[in-house]
């Protein structure tokens, strides 16, 4: 059985994280993405929507958990992508009795993410 825990959505500038990259460089990357979501954006001829695509997607799923940054990192959400291209969320141990779907659009100048987060009991 699972229980609805709370939905959240993020839309994000393209731009904003461009900038955040040339300031901040590798730090910024390595403080918030998993090295598999800096892969998968590379392989990916639209680095920045992607990357901004998975930015927008951890911000939904801080929002629909309601949760502060300290009880979740940015790096502990890891948004990867099944073979069919469609995304899902990975959350760290400690978060193994919630279960989160995902939406990601982008178009050139904007990415947004949709989420749900449930409860699983069993
Ligand atoms: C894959 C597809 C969903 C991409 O849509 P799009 O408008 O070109 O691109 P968007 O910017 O809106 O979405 C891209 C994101 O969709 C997600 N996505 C990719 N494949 C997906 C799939 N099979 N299912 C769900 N989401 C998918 C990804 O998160 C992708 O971004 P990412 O690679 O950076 O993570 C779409 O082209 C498609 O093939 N849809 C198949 C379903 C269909 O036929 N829909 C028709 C509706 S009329």
């Amino acid at each position: 059985m699972q229980n609805l825990i709370g939905i959240g959505t993020d839309l994000v500038e393209i731009a904003r994280i461009k900038q955040s990259l040339e300031k901040f460089g590798e730090n910024f990357l390595q403080k918030i993405f998993s090295e598999e979501e800096i892969l998968y954006c590379k392989s990916k001829n639209n680095f920045f929507e992607t990357l901004a695509g998975k930015f927008a997607g951890k911000e939904a799923v801080f929002k629909a958990f309601k949760t502060s940054r300290k009880n979740l990192e940015w790096k502990s959400i890891k948004i990867l992508n099944k073979e069919d291209g469609s995304p899902f969320v990975i959350l760290p141990q400690n978060f193994d009795s919630f279960q989160v779907e995902i939406s990601i659009s982008h178009t050139k100048d904007f990415a947004q993410a949709f989420c749900v987060v449930m409860k699983i009991s069993v």
